[in-house]
């Protein structure tokens, strides 16, 4: 069956025909980098108002790529949250005018369920049992996967996300927009041994996360050199690297150092979760995921584990819609149901990904 995926929870547009929940036919991706940069971050309002401008688009050529029509799709998938409500809402709208005009099902979908579909996507996929871990902007989770859409939280983050922290230190050390990218670029220049920022593994065998202790550390360290005032016409308050004379190391250091500490953390976690529920398979998708810092270190270490490590492409591991067709495909095959179009967002999303308790067909 040929699913066609609609992705709209943040600042991508996307669409996408998938096979069986494992052929990508076509996926297309439109991205409001461009017009977020200049805030430094995603402007909610922004992102809605560019969702509706490509929306359809975005979906015409999704088809056209996969050469066919609205009538050989046989079902529509969408993701119905987490994310924000506004552009949710746009995707949301859209697969319903569909689904109603072409009598096709119509499937919402956990994002998060979704990234962990982008495993599954690849030409050898992931099996189950595994640990997956989802790491983006909004979440950092762990999951003992035991089936498409039946995982089970085991770890997630107390405070920021992995990808927040990359984001939050980009934008301190003016670095530009989108901050995890940047960074995972300058690293490679830079020293990740050239400060030894913090790294909180808490309690005893817990697999929870905190990066908020790292991206402070990394606040007072660069607080410590850098002038704080109106200098370069700023206001007061604000902070400048141009006037960071006395820094006793490079801005690339520091940032090869965030890096590490996080990526310490995550690995470290990673490779617990998969020892204490004894998997042979541990999958990594998100945003963060695409960091060529962690992707090296998981390969590294969960080898040493003697595990098979499934990391899909970059470009899956981003927001894509790819991986909700795939969701969706899984989500209808196992509840073998029908949704009613009248589900609305769900912008917070209770802690389990996939199908909520109450989230069966009517
Ligand atoms: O999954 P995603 O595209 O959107 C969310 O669902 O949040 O993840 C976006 C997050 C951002 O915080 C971004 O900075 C981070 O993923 N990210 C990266 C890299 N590429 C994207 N973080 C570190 N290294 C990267 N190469
Ligand atoms: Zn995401």
């Amino acid at each position: 069956m040929k699913v066609l995926g609609i992705e709209s929870s943040c600042d991508e547009t996307a669409a996408a025909v998938v096979e069986d929940g494992c052929r990508i036919l076509s996926s297309v991706v439109s991205s409001q980098i461009a017009i977020h940069r200049p805030y430094g971050g995603v402007v909610p309002e922004l992102a809605s108002r560019q969702h509706i401008k490509v929306i359809i688009p975005v979906i015409t050529e999704a088809l056209q790529r996969a050469a066919l029509n609205l009538s050989d799709i046989g079902a529509v998938a969408v993701t119905q949250g987490p994310g924000l409500v506004g552009s949710l809402l746009v995707g949301i709208g859209v697969a319903k005018a569909i689904a109603y005009s072409t009598g096709k099902p119509l499937v919402p979908v956990n994002h998060l369920e979704g990234h962990i579909q982008a495993a599954f996507l690849e030409e050898a996929p992931a099996s189950f049992p595994c640990i997956g871990l989802v790491v983006s902007g909004g979440h950092t989770n762990l999951y003992y996967v035991e089936d498409h859409g039946r995982s089970t939280l085991v770890g997630r983050t107390r405070d920021d996300a992995a990808g927040e922290a990359f984001d939050k230190v980009a934008k301190l050390l003016n670095l530009g927009y989108p901050g995890g990218m940047v960074i995972d670029t300058l690293a490679r220049k830079g020293n990740p041994k050239a400060i030894s920022f913090p790294r909180a593994y808490l309690e005893k065998d817990s697999l929870d996360f905190s990066f908020s202790g790292i991206k402070t550390a990394v606040v007072n360290f660069v607080r410590r050199y850098v002038d704080v005032g109106e200098a370069d016409g700023q206001q007061p308050g604000e902070q400048s690297l141009k006037s960071a004379k006395l820094l006793p190391v490079q801005v690339a250091d520091i940032v090869a150092s965030f890096q590490e500490a996080v990526v310490d953390v995550l690995v470290q976690k990673t490779c617990a979760a998969a020892q204490q529920f004894r998997v042979r398979q541990v999958v990594v998708a998100g945003g963060v995921a695409a960091n060529s810092r962690l992707r090296r270190r998981l390969e590294e270490e969960v080898g040493r584990l003697g595990l098979h490590l499934q990391l899909p492409k970059p470009e899956l591991c981003t927001d894509n819609a790819a991986m909700i067709a795939a969701a969706g495909f899984h989500k209808l095959k196992m509840t073998g149901g029908r949704w009613d179009l009248d589900f609305d967002a769900i912008s917070r999303w209770p802690d389990l990904p996939g199908y909520l308790p109450d989230d069966r067909p009517k």
